[in-house]
Parts: C-alpha cells; sequence; structure tokens
C-alpha cells in the first residue's frame, strides 16, 4: 500500500541530519543539538502541574484564564488591545498554532515568505496546506534583512509572511527598522504576518523583542504565536497559543478543535502559574542564558570555530567553520560527534536558497546551549581534548565527506 501514500507525506521524509542524530544517541554524545533543555524545570510549575493531575483535571479543557493574562502581558509588553474572549486559541504548542494557522490563511498556491535560514517545520506546514514557501536570503555575517531582495520576493500570490524573531538558528533579533520594512511591505501587498515567538524572553545585551503586532497598523494583519515551551524549559508540555483578531482567531480555533480539540488540560492549570513567574523569573532567565552563551561562545571560539555573529537572543549559535579547515558542516558534525562524543546540527538543513558561493550553506554548525552548566562543562572539556589533539583533522579520522 505505499504507492498509495500520499504526496505530502512522501515530501516528508527523514534528513540526512536524522541520521546524524541517530548516530550521536549510538555514541551517547553530549547533546548539543536539539533545541531543548537538559535541567530541570521551574519547581513551582512542576507542583501546579502535578496539583492538577492531583485534581483530576483529566478531560478536553480551554482554560480561559490563560488568555486572560496573555491579554494584559500583549497590553504591558507590546501595548497590543486584545480581547481575551475572542482573540486566542490555546494549541498543542507553537507548532499546533502555526499549522492552524496556516490551514486558516493558505489556499493552493498562495505563496508564503520566509526568511533563509529557517526553522525546518514552516515549510512542512506551508506544504501539507498546499502552500508554495518562498524563500528571502538574510545576508550574512549579520544576518541583516534585505530591502531589495525582500520587496522582489512578493507576488500577487504572496499571502503571507512568516516572521520568527528572536531566530532560529542565528540567534538573530529584528531590529525596529527591519521591523518597519517589513510592516510597510505587509501593508503594502495586504499580507498577513504569522510571527513566530517562542524565545520572547530570551534576548541579551541590549536587543529587545519587538513584536511586529505592535508597529501601526500591523495587529489586524498578524498573527502571533508563541508558548510555554522555551521561556519556561518545558517543551515536553505542548502548551502554546495563537493570537489574532477575533475572525481570523476563531477560524485557527476551529481548526485547532479538528486538530487536536484541546491542549494537555493539567498543563493548561500550570501554564496558569507560569504565565504569572514574577519579574525576577525573567530577569534571571536572561541572566542565566546569558552566561551560558558566553561560556559556549568561549569554548567555540577557543576550538577554532568563527563566531561571525554572537546571538543577540534564542538559545543558539551559528558557528562558521573556518574555510581553510576544508570540512564541510556534515564532515564537522560526523567528526565531532565520533572522535568528541559532542553532536551539534550541521547548517545546511537551514538553508533553502541559492547563493553564488555554493560553499557557504555548508559553513554552518548550530549549537544549543539551553543546557546544565554540567552538560555545557563536559562539552568544553570534550571539545578541547579534540582540539588538543588535532586528531580530527587527519583524513584517517575523517569519515567519507557529504557533499
Ligand atoms: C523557532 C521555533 N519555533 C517553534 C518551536 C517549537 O515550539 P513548541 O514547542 O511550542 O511547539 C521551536 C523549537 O525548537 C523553535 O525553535
Amino acid at each position: 500500500m505505499e504507492a498509495k501514500l500520499s504526496e505530502a507525506s512522501r515530501r516528508v521524509t527523514p534528513s540526512p541530519i536524522q541520521e546524524l542524530s541517530k548516530l550521536s544517541q549510538r555514541v551517547g554524545a553530549i547533546n548539543l543539538a536539539e533545541g531543548f533543555p537538559d535541567f530541570p524545570a521551574p519547581a513551582h510549575l512542576k507542583a501546579a502541574a502535578a496539583a492538577a493531575i492531583a485534581a483530576d483535571h483529566n478531560q478536553y479543557r480551554h482554560v480561559q484564564g490563560i488568555c486572560d493574562i496573555l491579554a494584559e502581558t500583549m497590553r504591558r509588553d507590546h501595548g497590543l488591545d486584545v480581547d481575551p474572549l475572542t482573540d486566542f486559541a490555546i494549541c498543542c504548542g507553537q507548532s499546533e498554532a502555526f499549522s492552524a494557522a496556516i490551514f486558516a490563511i493558505i489556499d493552493q498556491g498562495d505563496e508564503v515568505l520566509i526568511f533563509d535560514p529557517a526553522f525546518e517545520t514552516y515549510q512542512t506546514c506551508i506544504e501539507l496546506a498546499r502552500g508554495v514557501p518562498v524563500y528571502v536570503p538574510l545576508d550574512p555575517p549579520s544576518w541583516t534583512l534585505n530591502e531589495d531582495k525582500f520587496l522582489k520576493s512578493f507576488t500577487n500570490r504572496t499571502k503571507a509572511v512568516v516572521l520568527n524573531s528572536p531566530h532560529n538558528p542565528t540567534g538573530k533579533v529584528f531590529g525596529k527598522e527591519e521591523l518597519l520594512i517589513i510592516a510597510q511591505a505587509c501593508k503594502k501587498m495586504d499580507c498577513f504576518v504569522i510571527t513566530d515567538e517562542v524565545y520572547e524572553y530570551i534576548t541579551y545585551d541590549e536587543n529587545k523583542h519587538i513584536s511586529l503586532a505592535s508597529l501601526p497598523g500591523m495587529q489586524d494583519r498578524t498573527i502571533i504565536t508563541s508558548s510555554l515551551s522555551k521561556t519556561y524549559s518545558v517543551t515536553g508540555w505542548r502548551i502554546g497559543w495563537a493570537c489574532a483578531p477575533a475572525n481570523i482567531a476563531s477560524a485557527i480555533r476551529n481548526i485547532h478543535v479538528k486538530l487536536t480539540d484541546s491542549a494537555p488540560a493539567p498543563f493548561q492549570e500550570a501554564a496558569l502559574v507560569a504565565l504569572t513567574s514574577t519579574p525576577d523569573f525573567y530577569s534571571s532567565l536572561k541572566k542565566d542564558y546569558t552566561v551560558r552563551r558566553d561560556y559556549i561562545l568561549q569554548t567555540l571560539t577557543d576550538f577554532g570555530l568563527r563566531i561571525s555573529f554572537k546571538p543577540q537572543g534564542s538559545i543558539f549559535v551559528f558557528a562558521e567553520i573556518s574555510r581553510s579547515w576544508q570540512l564541510s558542516d556534515m564532515d564537522f558534525v560526523t567528526n565531532l560527534i565520533t572522535s568528541a562524543g559532542v553532536a551539534a546540527v550541521p547548517g545546511r538543513g537551514f538553508f533553502h536558497t541559492g547563493t553564488d558561493d555554493p560553499s557557504y550553506h555548508h559553513r554552518y554548525v548550530r549549537f544549543a546551549f539551553c543546557k546544565s552548566d554540567d552538560t555545557l562543562k563536559a562539552a568544553a572539556q570534550r571539545m578541547q581534548k579534540l582540539a588538543g589533539s588535532e586528531a580530527w583533522m587527519r583524513p584517517d579520522v575523517l569519515t567519507r565527506p557529504h557533499h
């Protein structure tokens, strides 16, 4: 019956990167590949979730209090006037909120602009909805929005722009000027924007997260998506949301009900506690992540990787492999796993657009630093040892190149 599988399912096949993930599990590598924390979730959240289970919150559920708190937060942080009764869909993570939003607005052949490099799941969702992803390259080394390339990417089929800021994989936080360019174009071309703001509270130095919806004239056409996953270190709880003007939110809610019916009931209850965390919680979050970021930057620099862009937000460093090493991203990561027992993600999986320099997509490696001090220290020690031995550069250690 395999021949009868849908065309869409055939496109969603494991990538070579997933093969590396298997290799890393086989050798028991330290996981700096995937973007989930290996440290405990905050104790007050775990207690709230346990209490919700004890109180028998076991059935389908919509916890309106989440929308009430989020509406308040959006007013406080972004000056947005949001109706908690009509403007939200509580979903199973940002992932489901994003899918439901895409299904709510995309018809066959509609084009959706995505900045490149990009988090991989957007493309799959858009294709499942029979839309067409159109990638707009950001300019390295600082992943700057290129206004000309962006404006030229619009056609009369462009239905939406996806904006992920703070950004996976680069750690870029889009600045006010760039957001104004995006806003102006979307208004002119009468497009939606779907934002992915899962790293909204994880920003560094003087960088501030600005929600695109807060720019003049943008709230009407913006679907904000976010979740508890990253801010509260609970990626497995699967609580997220979409926030949009009432008629759009209603369409998203209707689709969400058919997709999953409701997000996990006990974790919705715990979300009430998470979302009312004190300001101290958010300042510690930034402080702790800044220490982790600086530690991994030092580790990677000592190892000889180039940090051409210091993360402004998110939990990732997109490090560059020196040209003189003559290693592709796949070779580098394969060697790092097999010789040092440390796993990262080859950058090529995040790129979708062509370039004049074909080697450029094969020069980046993404490291996730949402890991405990012990994990980061152990990874640093292993990498230090490897760098000292220089074994990883020897041809006999090099595995078959992947090109
Ligand atoms: C940019 C981005 N958006 C969304 C997600 C997934 O969010 P959620 O767990 O809320 O589905 C991730 C997870 O890595 C991510 O990096």
